[in-house]
């Protein structure tokens, strides 16, 4: 089959370190298999599911079940990410490596959407991740400080008389989980930085912290990455004055300076790659009151043209900048062997096709998730995914999933 790519840009495909499927417990939601769907639109070839599934995936009978769900599906690799403790939030350790060790190869491990608010848990999964060489994913959130919060603590948020969420309750928990890994020599992934006070402490993290010595077993230093997602790097929290819970997310939606920081620090390297953060939600969890709405936004088919907008289109990143962000970077951080890198010869390649003079206006009732709570309904939005391909294979074309059985 020949393929007309003249004019196209080809990019290794797109790598989500943070996908919310909901499956199995939310599945009026999304599933692996409307999730998967979302995904190859976008571009992507792996997504990392997160573990806030009920139940929640801290065993290994569960994130097989996935792993093989996402499988039977194919249309993008789906690595399930297990839970650090066993549920979220919970105050023992989950079994991380029996997670590892499965079918499953779990090498994420996550907090997401309830942190590990304990320093000592914190601590001992972070040495238990560096035996394991996985990753713990922090949500970057401490909970003391965010009781009850509703909104980006600032003007906006008191206007409408909604609880604030301070910036400090990210930054202050970032700081001490680089502290601990640091000195534990434990990898930790810090999820959706919001702040420009995050910026700092990963500037931190990678200058002054880095050269104090580390007491980890033979001296192997810690790692510390991070990830922004879309809606960070362009929404702000002018949003609110709708007061429409679309908008509604954690963390939420930060000043103008914050979006302005974020794009700096992904083009410099201070933050390593972007991640979507995809939550669907069902409808009656988002066409409700804005205190009983869940937070959360889709994210995977709007992804790449909100990359391109914020950081091409502004000169921050060139095209071999998005393939860092938004492919290479994540597969490194994860270890992923066959994804996130240029094609060898004779190798069935993973890789999306982009028209990138195409511009699009973004509907939710056209997205293959099953929900619609797209903080970028009616924008018009430039770059388009032409085609996708997993292993030599074509996942997408023009709009349009390809699923097996439309290519036998
Ligand atoms: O906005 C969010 N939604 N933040 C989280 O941490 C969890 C996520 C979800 O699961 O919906
Ligand atoms: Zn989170
Ligand atoms: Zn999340």
């Amino acid at each position: 089959e020949v393929v007309d790519a003249a004019g196209l840009v080809a990019l290794p495909g797109f790598v989500d370190l943070h996908t919310h499927l909901r499956e199995p417990g939310r599945e009026d939601a999304e599933t692996i298999d409307t999730g998967s769907a979302s995904a190859t639109l976008g571009g992507y070839t792996a997504v990392f599911a997160m573990a806030n599934t009920d139940p929640v995936a801290d065993n290994a009978v569960l994130v097989e079940h996935v792993w093989r769900r996402g499988r039977e599906v194919g249309l993008v690799d789906v690595h399930p990410v297990g839970a650090v403790t066993v549920g979220l939030g919970g105050e023992r350790l989950a079994e991380l490596g029996g997670m590892a060790r499965s079918a499953a190869q779990v090498r994420m491990f996550s907090d997401d959407g309830v942190c590990v608010a304990d320093p000592l848990l914190m601590r001992r999964a972070l040495e238990y991740s560096s035996v394991l060489g996985a990753t713990i994913a922090q949500h970057a959130e401490e909970p003391r400080l965010t009781v009850g919060a509703q909104a980006h603590e600032g003007e906006r948020a008191a206007l409408l008389g909604l609880a604030g969420w301070p910036a400090a309750a990210e930054e202050s928990i970032v700081a001490r989980d680089c502290l601990l890994a640091h000195r534990t020599g434990g990898r930790l992934h810090v999820c959706h930085v919001s702040t420009a006070g995050t910026v700092e402490v990963l500037r931190w993290a990678a200058g002054p912290l880095a050269a104090l010595p580390t007491l980890a077993a033979g001296g192997r230093p810690g790692r510390v990455s991070a990830e922004v997602t879309p809606h960070h790097l362009l929404l702000t929290d002018e949003r609110l004055a709708t007061y429409d819970p679309v908008n509604k997310v954690n963390p939420p939606l930060r000043t103008e300076a914050d979006t302005l920081a974020l794009r700096a620090a992904l083009a410099e390297g201070v933050i390593d790659c972007v991640a979507t953060d995809h939550a669907p939600h069902a409808p009656q969890d988002k066409d409700c009151e804005w205190s009983a709405a869940r937070p959360g936004m889709l994210g995977l088919e709007t992804a790449l043209s909100v990359v391109v907008e914020t950081m091409v289109t502004t000169g921050l990143l060139d095209w071999r900048g998005v393939a860092r962000v938004m492919s290479e970077r994540p597969a490194e951080l994860v270890g992923l062997a066959d994804q996130g890198r240029p094609i060898a010869v004779g190798e069935p390649a993973s890789l999306v096709l982009i028209d990138p003079t195409a511009h699009w206006t973004v509907r939710g009732s056209e997205s293959a998730s099953l929900a619609d709570n797209t903080p970028f309904e009616g924008m018009r939005l430039p770059a388009r995914v032409v085609a996708t391909m997993l292993r030599g294979r074509f996942t997408a074309r023009d709009g349009k999933v390809l699923r097996w059985i439309d290519s036998c």
